[in-house]
């Protein structure tokens, strides 16, 4: 029986009989230990960060975290913590949450000033008893748990900003691989427990105050730990309209594989959302036994895969082609 018949049959018992099932299964074909899976280029970087706190003893969670804390922390990634692109108004405001494999999650949203916003949100979720806070309140919470205070503007970043307003160029920056938007990471350690985490300073140029898909439970990123993980990454709007990763785990939840479930989703989008056509939306997936996949509506998106050792670029499928 093929994998994804087998996770079927095995998912529609699952669900008669409890999850052992679903979790024997994952045991059964956990050949290869944990698998980590990430957005774009960066990604790779992130991963190698990532497997490292895996092979140091840490927790799955502690994986997606430092993973792409390493692209935070770096001035030069482009739209992510420090050095992200400001908004319209030359402001950097951070966007960001994590889940674990209890569905405990937390998150960040308009967050300035801090470069880390994926570690605040981990504490929000361990320290509080809500899922998200947002702006000043995000703010002060971050220095009230030892955060440090920092100005996230770069000379490359601000330089890019006054570029874009001397050209009166109000045309959103393009969204690919040379110029992506957000660092998305979905893992599954050896045991098969999964954990997701999701970090942006959102669309480029975008208006003060605007928060995208990142920090949304359900559209940049779901994990459910009995079926598997999403993110998404692209223009926001249309993946919050869509709920869209909490949908890809849905359908992985009812037998479809991580790549058809990710299509289906971005075909839903293209059916939906009005202006589909210049925009980017791609999706990765990760499900309870390790398979993985993506896809976007534009060629260009790329994402990291790393599994048994093994670390690379993979170019994502995609419903449109450049010369179409
Ligand atoms: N996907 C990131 C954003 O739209 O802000």
């Amino acid at each position: 029986m093929n994998s994804r018949r087998r996770f079927l049959s095995l998912s529609a018992l699952g669900s008669l009989t409890g999850l052992g099932t679903v979790k024997a299964f994952a045991q059964e074909k956990s050949v290869n230990g944990s698998v980590i899976l990430s957005t774009w280029n960066i990604g790779i970087r992130a991963n190698v960060r990532a497997n490292e706190v895996l092979e140091s003893g840490g927790s799955v969670l502690d994986c997606v975290e430092k993973g792409v804390n390493l692209i935070e922390n770096d001035p030069n990634a482009g739209t992510v913590g420090i050095g992200g692109f400001p908004d319209e108004e030359g402001h950097v405001t951070l966007d960001a949450c994590i889940m674990d494999s209890a569905q405990r999650c937390g998150s960040v949203a308009f967050l300035q000033h801090i470069k880390n916003p994926v570690s605040v949100a981990r504490k929000v979720m361990e320290e509080t008893k809500h899922v998200m806070l947002v702006g000043e309140g995000a703010l002060n919470f971050a220095l009230k748990h030892g955060f440090k205070k920092e100005i996230l503007l770069t000379e490359r970043s601000l330089a890019g900003w006054k570029k874009r307003i001397a050209e009166r160029d109000d045309q959103l920056p393009e969204i690919n691989v040379e110029n992506h938007d957000t660092i998305g990471m979905v893992a599954r350690d050896a045991n098969g427990n999964l954990a997701g985490s999701c970090t942006t300073s959102g669309a480029g140029m975008k208006l003060h105050g605007r928060v995208g898909d990142s920090p949304i439970i359900g559209a940049g990123l779901y994990v459910d730990n009995d079926v598997g993980a999403a993110c998404a990454t692209g223009w926001g709007e249309a993946v919050i309209e869509n709920a869209g990763s909490a949908m890809v785990v849905e359908l992985m939840r009812h037998g479809r594989s991580p790549q058809e479930a990710c299509e289906e989703i971005v075909q839903r989008i293209a059916n939906k959302f009005q202006e589909w056509k210049p925009i980017q939306v791609g999706f990765i997936a990760l499900n309870k036994v390790g398979e993985t996949d993506g896809f976007a509506i534009q060629e260009g998106f790329t994402y990291a895969h790393h599994s048994g050792g093994q670390n690379q670029s993979i170019k994502s499928k995609s419903l449109l082609k450049r010369d179409a």
